[in-house]
């Protein structure tokens, strides 16, 4: 493989790869040290079903969208990982690495306790919640995505995160994870209930969500109104 060709510049060489995380349909996601920091790669695969122009296109689009999100996020004092390096053209991002359990394997731990699960997932509530008062959608709020660092929250893979205003985008992300909670982890009974409990704690204890840019996004109160009618959808329609 020609390097340079591949747009893998020099730069490249201050991430040192140690452990592959991830080999999924989108990216490669490599554990290593950036400048002697743990950090994280994200190298974009090429999916040889599109055509290779527009591929890129799409690819270099999602990564800069990825960045941008991170960036704005973690500024607003979230807490999602730095951005330390983007090559659009070589479609890598390098992200500081968090420490932290997967959600999945917390829920999936035998000796959680019922307390702690209750904890966690109020946790979760109050920090998608805090994101969502940031006009932002995560996209994909999986168990997977989720890591839980002691009494942190940290929310990682803002691959499909996207600005938004209108309540359904809102009401669909929590959706996102109702369903996952209840299909994969269905030992949880409630799981969203408490999820629910701490993103509406969250707007108790910041009071109403600041008028953005942008406009206004909706309250905690209409995003949980709005996640009840999607499911009573989802229920009656399939
Ligand atoms: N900043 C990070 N800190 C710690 N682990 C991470 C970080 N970013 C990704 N990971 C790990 O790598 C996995 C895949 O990364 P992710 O960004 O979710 O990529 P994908 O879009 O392929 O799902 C995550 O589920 C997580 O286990
Ligand atoms: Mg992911």
């Amino acid at each position: 493989m020609n390097v340079q060709k591949e747009g893998l510049g020099e730069r490249d060489m201050a991430f040192t790869p140690t452990q592959r995380l991830h080999l999924g349909a989108e990216a490669e996601v490599w554990k290593g040290e950036w400048f002697g920091k743990p950090a994280v790669r994200k190298q974009r695969r090429p999916r040889s079903w599109r055509h290779p122009n527009l591929d890129h296109r799409l690819g270099v689009r999602r990564m800069i969208s990825e960045a941008r999100l991170l960036i704005r996020t973690r500024k607003a004092g979230l807490s999602v990982p730095s951005v330390w390096d983007l090559d659009y053209e070589g479609g890598q991002l390098i992200i500081e690495h968090l420490q932290g359990q997967p959600l999945i394997d917390v829920l999936n731990d035998a000796t959680t306790t019922q307390e702690k699960a209750k904890a966690t997932l109020q946790r979760i509530g109050h920090a998608v919640r805090r994101l969502h008062r940031e006009a932002t959608t995560h996209g994909d709020l999986s168990s997977n995505n989720i890591l839980i660092d002691g009494e942190h929250v940290h929310l990682i893979d803002f691959g499909l995160a996207s600005i938004e205003y209108d309540v359904e985008r809102f009401g669909i992300d929590l959706h996102v994870l109702d369903e996952i909670l209840g299909a994969s982890h269905p030992q949880w009974e409630g799981a969203i209930d408490w999820v629910i409990e701490g993103y509406l704690a969250a707007e108790e204890e910041l009071g109403p969500a600041p008028a953005l840019q942008g406009g206004s996004v909706p309250s905690a109160k209409e995003v949980h109104t709005r996640l009840e009618d999607i499911r009573t959808r989802v229920r009656y329609h399939g």
